[in-house]
């Protein structure tokens, strides 16, 4: 029974009061994971400011001009807060003239998963056929430009990829 006037709250409104704390907890708890992720992951020589760089393995992984499909996870952030692994993106890396390029695997179309052809040496999108040069042209389909480009980072042997997504030949950022 509710105490009504001057009495203590009965046990349903100390059980609602109780979760409306635990929720303002949990809540403000989450508030510095995000600007925590730049920092542990990538501790120095990140340039910040639009994005954190997160892993991506060793360089030598990408030797050669064969794309290969990276996905971007936050897990040692998962380590560190016992949050559940979070995908953050993924994206092509390829070598091209010595250096690494990444694009978004993301079509600029309508938002597809774009593959990689080895025979053709392109990437396709399954969806509505848009092919892209290993440059991340647009050869074939409706894209209505080129896949959208991400910044490398290399350093003692380790690659890392910008969480911003640069849209070739538009002066426009974006997260991936
Ligand atoms: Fe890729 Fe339409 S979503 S071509």
């Amino acid at each position: 029974m509710s105490s009504g006037s001057g009495g203590e709250p009965d046990a349903g409104r100390r059980g609602v009061l109780k979760l409306g704390i635990g929720a303002l907890g949990l809540g403000l708890a989450a508030v510095p994971v995000v600007p925590a992720v730049g920092y542990l992951l990538f501790p120095t020589g990140s340039k910040g400011g639009e994005g954190a760089f997160l892993p991506a393995g060793k360089r030598s992984a990408f030797a050669g001009s064969v794309p290969v499909r990276v996905e971007l996870h936050a897990d040692k952030v998962d380590a560190w807060n016992k949050t559940p692994d979070v995908k953050l993106g993924s994206c092509w890396v390829l070598e091209r003239d010595g250096a690494l390029q990444a694009f978004s695997t993301v079509c600029p179309h309508l938002g597809c998963a774009v593959d990689y052809d080895p025979e053709a040496q392109k990437f396709k999108c399954p969806c509505h056929r848009s092919a892209f040069a290993l440059d991340g042209a647009v050869e074939a389909g409706p894209s209505p430009r080129p896949l959208d480009a991400l910044e490398v980072q290399e350093e003692n042997g380790l690659v890392a990829i910008k969480l911003v997504r640069y849209r070739q030949g538009v002066a426009q950022k974006e997260p991936v």
